[in-house]
């Protein structure tokens, strides 16, 4: 019989594919950004020992941020320069917003997970998913249509369910959220409809795939160089191994959907699916367009949904406002009934704006320079560089918000009780310029929708305390852990 080779021989090619990617790894920083940066910001994000001190990542950025007198800061090893200056914001989303697009490098990161979605992509792709997007997402009736299937999901599935679940048993309210607004989007936009808010159905594997594609891919950024994943997906090895695995389990349902639609029949209903399908005959095209739908709809809803709840049991004067202005706008235990009836809700919309701005569902987004220019608080960017703006630092500074920044007070939103917007760029939660959230009506719709529901029935208590929320990695705010609560029926109705 032949002897095994040893272990040592059998890995001996994977060991010399890795040393030599490592060598061609620092050979690449060196040459790209001159040196390798051993400044404290850079030593501390490589050695983790940020960590010590900050929860989060976001956490220390807004601390870096906050000390720093033009609110602007950089990470060298990941030539990113991030920015926290309401002024630098306007500069890079609207007055030189040519200059800062998404670029080859964002493309490259989401590429695999988001393809030519709308999220991923510049110039006539993006121009032309815009307009397509826009024409559904702006028509009048869309409102009603928007309203009358979120309220179906409250009525019907959200509120039963919570119901069903009173006394001392422990939610996920995060992992209910999800599953609230995946029906939502499915039916908005694909005319279809999940069930997925049945929690005698196990947290599909979609949804799981769904949720490591987005964290793996948000990771990517994160490395000091790409050509570290590059290499890993190369070799189909740890994490990309893991990637593509998820990728595919997302590609099958995305490719489900459009089947379904077609064997629906594309005249019968009008989503927005449908208007893409009608204009379109690239499956894979179609199943970008899918999955970017479904992570700007599910996930940032969910976010938002979540840390306002997390909220709310901490500030219960809050939620007692909100059922008094309830109970004064719609009546006495009257559900929302028309769509009119929720934009008189001055209170409840100042509180969802409050959660989002020390709650952002997108923390930070970031665009790459296109040629080398200067921010307007005397930052030069070069061409190439990675530049953010980050709407979580940005709730908490003073300088924007006055020194009570960290409370939550939905009353900083209020005029003589009626609900006075800021200023976008100083408060870029839904993006602001050119580029600005195409959903912003309907996300808010929704979120007021569910917030005023289940305040006005239920007392929900957080069953787990904690400070303040451990986010995991991934394109959009989630909750390290979800939101275990325990939800009692019956509130002082108003
Ligand atoms: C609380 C909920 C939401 C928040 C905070 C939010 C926030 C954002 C942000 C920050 C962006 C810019 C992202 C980027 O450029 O990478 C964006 C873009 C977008 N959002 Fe939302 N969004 C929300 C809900 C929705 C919903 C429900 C929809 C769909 C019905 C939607 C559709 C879109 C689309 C299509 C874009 C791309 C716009 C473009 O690139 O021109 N969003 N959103």
């Amino acid at each position: 019989m032949e002897p095994e080779p040893s272990c040592f021989f059998q890995f001996l090619p994977f060991l010399i594919i890795l040393f030599l990617s490592s060598l061609l790894l620092l050979y690449s920083i060196k040459l790209k950004r001159g040196l390798w940066c051993n400044c404290e910001i850079c030593d501390a994000y490589l050695t983790l020992s940020w960590s010590k001190q900050f929860h989060n990542l976001c956490d220390w950025y807004s601390h870096l941020l906050k000390n720093s007198p033009g609110k602007t800061i950089h990470i060298h090893v990941l030539g990113n320069t991030i920015t926290a200056n309401p002024d630098n914001v306007e500069y890079i989303l609207k007055t030189r917003f040519e200059n800062f697009p998404k670029g080859k490098q964002f493309s490259m990161i989401l590429g695999d997970f988001l393809g030519r979605g709308i999220f991923n992509v510049d110039g006539d792709l993006w121009r032309f998913q815009k307009k397509m997007a826009s024409l559904e997402l702006d028509r009048f009736s869309i409102r009603s249509y928007a309203f009358e299937i979120i309220n179906h999901e409250i009525n019907h599935r959200l509120v039963p369910l919570l119901s069903s679940a009173g006394g001392d048993r422990i939610l996920d309210l995060q992992d209910i959220f999800r599953r609230f607004s995946f029906d939502t989007i499915c039916r908005f936009s694909f005319g279809l409809d999940p069930e997925c808010l049945k929690l005698s159905l196990p947290i599909s594997e979609f949804a799981i795939a769904f949720d490591m594609a987005s964290k793996l891919s948000a990771q990517r950024a994160m490395t000091a160089s790409p050509l570290l994943w590059k290499i890993k997906r190369w070799l189909n090895i740890g994490s990309e191994k893991q990637l593509r695995e998820s990728i595919r389990v997302v590609n099958v349902l995305a490719r489900e959907v459009i089947s379904q639609r077609r064997k629906m029949g594309l005249l019968s209903h009008e989503d927005l699916l449908s208007r893409f399908m009608i204009s379109l005959n690239d499956e894979t095209y179609l199943r970008d367009i899918v999955v970017s739908f479904i992570l700007a709809g599910r996930d940032t809803v969910a976010s938002a949904l979540t840390s306002l709840f997390w909220l709310l049991p901490k500030y219960p004067d809050v939620a007692v406002a909100i059922r008094e202005e309830a109970g004064r706008v719609l009546g006495p235990n009257q559900d929302i009934t028309s769509f009119d009836k929720i934009n008189e809700l001055h209170y409840l919309q100042a509180t969802i704006y409050e959660s989002m701005r020390l709650y952002p569902p997108i923390q930070f987004d970031s665009k790459f320079c296109q040629a080398d220019g200067t921010l307007p608080d005397g930052t030069v960017v070069k061409k190439g560089t990675r530049v953010t703006y980050h709407p979580y630092a940005m709730g908490r500074m003073e300088d924007i918000w006055g020194p009570d920044c960290l409370e939550f007070k939905p009353e900083r939103w209020l005029r003589d009780g009626v609900f006075i917007p800021e200023n976008p760029f100083k408060y870029p939660v839904f993006q602001a310029g050119s580029r600005m959230c195409l959903g912003k009506e309907m996300a808010l719709v929704e979120l007021k929708c569910v917030a005023v529901s289940l305040v006005r029935r239920f007392n929900i208590e957080l069953a787990t305390h904690y400070p303040m929320p451990r986010f995991s990695a991934g394109l959009t705010a989630t909750f390290c852990g979800g939101l275990p609560v325990k939800v009692r029926e019956g509130n002082p109705k108003s």
